[in-house]
């Protein structure tokens, strides 16, 4: 049965579809229809953005722990929704049940960290240079925020900015991806059966292009003071030019082409673990997919040998099978596919599977899982060959692709890791000290993994990347509550005077030519 689902803004279902309506069909079955979704268009957004402002006041006079019980009760309702919400996401979107658990899992996670951060929100007290004055710092709200979200990650995402917005007394008007609509109407009632009031929370199911004309009427009316996005850069870079013409900076998560350096004393079956789980976990369709395997020389012949072993056995198909992947997020992530997979060059060696392209009965691949025909499933491949000059080499790949490049020296190592102009996650396998911490220091990414994947953030470290991957900003753990707060400091003279800063401030007699004997 499809889910009829549409844009909830102050609480209720816009059930007319100005934008349109919208048919998802899951990817692992074709035939079967998830959700049947009524769009909005650029003054849906609008109109979610001024219901958005009229509720936020009140909800950020809402005592921060209180608003810190309301993602509590969050949390606990996502973890008595686990089964089906995660069941939701794999059918809409088809990343393998176990992935779909893992991310409604990331979404608990955040509501517990958060649910205290309502008790501290700290600001500070600092010592005034004058007596009978105080200063402090006090965190503000930032207002509205507006959060655009990718379909790769449907819910674990969007809570990484919805959550600590909502603790920390802003209203919300949320964009998901086109690809997700039942997944997002879904965590839209969890979060609001939490006790989040009608009109803090607002969904807005759009197109691409109609959020992005709303969001810039938004933002020339006033409606909106934060932009928060996850997707590609160039459409990053579009928002960072909107909002830069408001004097905002937005919190924003683009792309990578994340680097994995196997270095001569690494454990190799370890770093072959490593480079499948994130070079084929959700069919490469993460931000922090690996890109790059970058192998040492000396360790080439057997790494590639050992990987392509791994990857040819691995189980690809239906994702509520226990398979290493399942079919692409839609049509439109498998076209893109197909079209990175034309940048393969005649120097390049093909590796993992026994075709390339789309997985079918006559394309078949060995081992799979379930009907290849029903759904957009893809053949893995190893390029191996891979050089700084290859389009290949530069250019993000959404989907289960991965290069394979060898180094001689460290310094070759890092222009390699480096040298494609992103820098959201990157991972090292070796065991020696000098090795990791040359790494930590030279990399350009935001995020580091030492014998692990480049994947598979916890969800309190600092998220975030660097260059091409974003603008610094962070998301997740105590990190992410600058994007939702302004810094207000307040001073206090009780002195009964005026007091003038720098000028009535009293010395300190000292002896400055003084000298130790001898
Ligand atoms: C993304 O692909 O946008 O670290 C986020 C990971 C996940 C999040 C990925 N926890 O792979």
């Amino acid at each position: 049965m499809a889910k009829t689902v549409a844009s909830i803004v102050g609480g209720r279902a816009l059930r007319d579809a100005p934008g349109g309506k919208l048919e998802i069909r899951n990817p692992a079955r074709l035939d079967d229809v998830v959700t049947q979704a009524s769009l909005g268009d650029a003054q849906t957004f609008v109109e979610a953005s001024r219901t958005a402002r009229g509720a936020q006041a009140e909800w950020a006079r809402v005592p921060a722990p209180v608003r810190g019980r309301a993602v509590q009760q969050i949390g606990r309702l996502v973890e008595a929704n686990k089964v089906g919400l995660a069941r939701l996401i794999t059918r809409e979107m088809g990343k393998p049940y176990k992935e779909s658990l893992g991310e409604v899992q990331e979404v608990i996670d955040t509501c517990s960290f958060f649910l205290s951060e309502g008790r501290r929100l700290y600001g500070q007290t600092v010592p005034s240079e004058m007596p009978d004055k105080q200063l402090f710092t006090f965190r503000a709200p930032m207002g509205v925020a507006a959060i655009i979200t990718a379909g790769n990650f449907p819910v674990a995402v969007p809570s990484w900015y919805i959550i600590p917005a909502l603790v920390c007394g802003n209203a919300v008007v949320w964009k998901p991806a086109e690809y997700t609509p039942a997944t997002a109407d879904a965590f839209s009632q969890l979060i609001l059966h939490g006790g989040v009031p009608d009109g803090v929370l607002n969904m807005v199911l759009a197109e691409g292009p109609a959020a992005f004309e709303g969001l810039e009427r938004g933002l020339d009316e006033g409606l909106v003071d934060k932009v928060g996005f996850t997707g590609s850069t160039d459409v990053g870079r579009r928002i960072g030019e909107l909002t830069g013409r408001h004097l905002q900076s937005p919190c924003l998560e683009l792309g990578g082409k994340n680097p994995l350096v196997v270095m001569p004393d690494a454990d190799l079956d370890l770093a072959v673990e490593g480079c499948l789980f994130s070079g084929f976990g959700t069919a490469g369709q993460r931000c922090t997919s690996l890109g790059t395997v970058i192998v040492h020389e000396s360790i080439h012949d057997e790494f590639l040998s050992r990987f392509t072993r791994a990857v040819e056995s691995a189980p690809i198909g239906d994702p509520f099978e226990d398979v290493l992947y399942g079919p692409m997020i839609s049509a439109r992530f498998s076209q893109r596919f197909e079209g990175w997979l034309e940048l393969v060059q005649p120097h390049h060696k093909l590796y993992g599977s026994t075709a390339t392209g789309r997985i079918t009965s006559q394309n078949p691949r060995e081992g799979f899982v379930g009907d290849s025909d029903a759904g957009l499933f893809y053949h893995p491949v190893i390029v191996d060959g891979v050089t700084m000059e290859d389009e290949l080499y530069r250019i993000e790949t959404f989907g289960p692709i991965v290069g394979v490049a060898s180094f001689r020296t460290f310094d070759d190592a890092m222009e390699l890791a480096n040298g494609h102009g992103y820098g959201l996650s990157s991972s090292i396998y070796t065991n020696d000290p000098k090795s990791v911490f040359r790494f930590r220091e030279r990399i350009s990414a935001g995020m580091v993994s030492v014998n692990n994947s480049t994947s598979g953030a916890e969800a309190h470290l600092p998220f975030g990347g660097n260059r091409k991957s974003g603008n610094a900003s962070r998301q997740a753990g105590i990190w992410v509550l600058d994007q939702f707060t302004r810094w207000q400091a307040m001073n206090w003279d009780y002195s009964g005077r005026l007091q003038k800063a720098q000028m009535d401030v009293a010395d300190v007699p000292a002896d400055l030519d003084f000298r130790l004997p001898g």
